[in-house]
């Protein structure tokens, strides 16, 4: 038994040393350690033994036994890293591969519009004015010539916050900020959210609107007409035609409403413009001198006019959007389309 021991712890050794690969190192340890084993034959033979011999026996095999156990252990770690390393020195990354990439965003329909219609605003030498969409029933309505029982508030759907704090209903009150803080000359345009509590196919609780305000001295209503032309052949074509309707808004006298060319039938008549072939995109009007008053502009010295527009309006009809609440529902297919 003694021979085979020292049989085994020889040739091991050798055993190993010509191994090279996982399968090889498998059938050594099944040769030494395994159920037919070298070692695992000799543990049974024991049997014979008296219990002297066989503690000293057991013993010595023992320490074969995990000395072969760990040499395979090591060599074993030896093949897995030969292995890595060779993969390693052959396998190449080619850094010059295109990434998979994120697709990028695009602008919301609104804010592309609202960024357009500024642009086209500033050509015109507007400056961007802002102020708060939380509002002082002062500025929301007071100060435009609007008093607290006048008819005029059941126009707007407002979300009151107390009696005298609003949801701003319209940009209008931004124009009695500025005035309030600067002295005239006036050019600016407000754009922002206003709140109205209503909600239908072309009516949504929150929508964007576009103010204009310019005060100078000898402002004529001829102006007004020629900068909301201008500013219309830009934003919709050189060729469309506009037309100026008498209305009325407490805070312009007098007051219009402008209609552009339906932009869907090119003014033949259609569902979109209820056959009259114009559609209604703005509201505008001379400033009215009650206003001035409020913020202490001399209206025998100083003339201005005023206008204002929804955004969702001017964005359905120039893309052909039949319901506004496609606009807030992040439908990535509808969204998708402006990219
Ligand atoms: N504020 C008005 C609205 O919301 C629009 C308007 C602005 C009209 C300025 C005249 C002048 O309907």
């Amino acid at each position: 038994m003694i021979e085979i021991l020292e049989e085994a712890k020889t040739g091991i050794i050798e055993d190993l040393k010509g191994a090279e690969d996982e399968n090889a190192l498998l059938q050594i340890k099944s040769k030494y350690v395994g159920k037919k084993g070298l070692i695992t034959e000799l543990l049974k033979s024991m049997r014979d033994l008296t219990p002297e011999e066989k503690r000293e026996m057991g013993q010595a095999i023992n320490v074969v036994k995990t000395d072969i156990e760990s040499r395979i252990e090591d060599k074993l770690t030896e093949i897995k890293e030969s292995i890595k390393a060779k993969s390693l020195s052959q396998e190449e990354i080619d850094v010059t591969l295109p990434g998979r990439g994120l697709p990028p965003g695009g602008k919301h329909p609104i804010n592309r519009v609202m960024d357009e219609i500024v642009y086209n605003f500033e050509r015109l030498g507007f400056n961007v004015a802002e102020g708060p969409e939380v509002e002082l029933d002062y500025y929301n309505f007071e100060a435009l010539n609007i008093p607290k029982d006048h008819p005029a508030r059941d126009m707007q759907d407002t979300f009151y916050i107390s009696d005298d704090i609003v949801l701003r209903t319209h940009t209008s009150p931004v124009q009695v900020r500025v005035m309030q803080k600067q002295s005239p000359p006036v050019k600016i345009i407000a754009p922002g959210k206003v709140y109205r509590c209503d909600s239908d196919v072309s009516h949504t609780p929150m929508f964007h609107q576009i103010e204009g305000l310019l005060v100078d001295k000898y402002v004529t209503f001829g102006n007004l007409k020629s900068v909301l032309t201008q500013f219309i052949q830009l934003t919709f074509g050189k060729n469309t035609n506009v037309r100026f309707r008498p209305s009325f808004f407490p805070f312009t006298e007098p007051s219009a409403e402008v209609d552009i060319e339906c932009t869907i039938c090119k003014g033949n008549g259609c569902r979109v413009c209820k056959q009259t072939g114009w559609l209604e995109i703005m509201g505008c009007g001379m400033v009215d001198p009650e206003v001035f008053k409020s913020v202490n502009y001399d209206p025998d010295i100083y003339t201005g006019f005023a206008f204002g527009m929804g955004v969702e309006r001017i964005t359905m009809l120039k893309y052909g959007i039949n319901d506004i609440r496609l606009f807030f529902e992040n439908d990535i297919r509808f969204l998708k389309q402006f990219v």
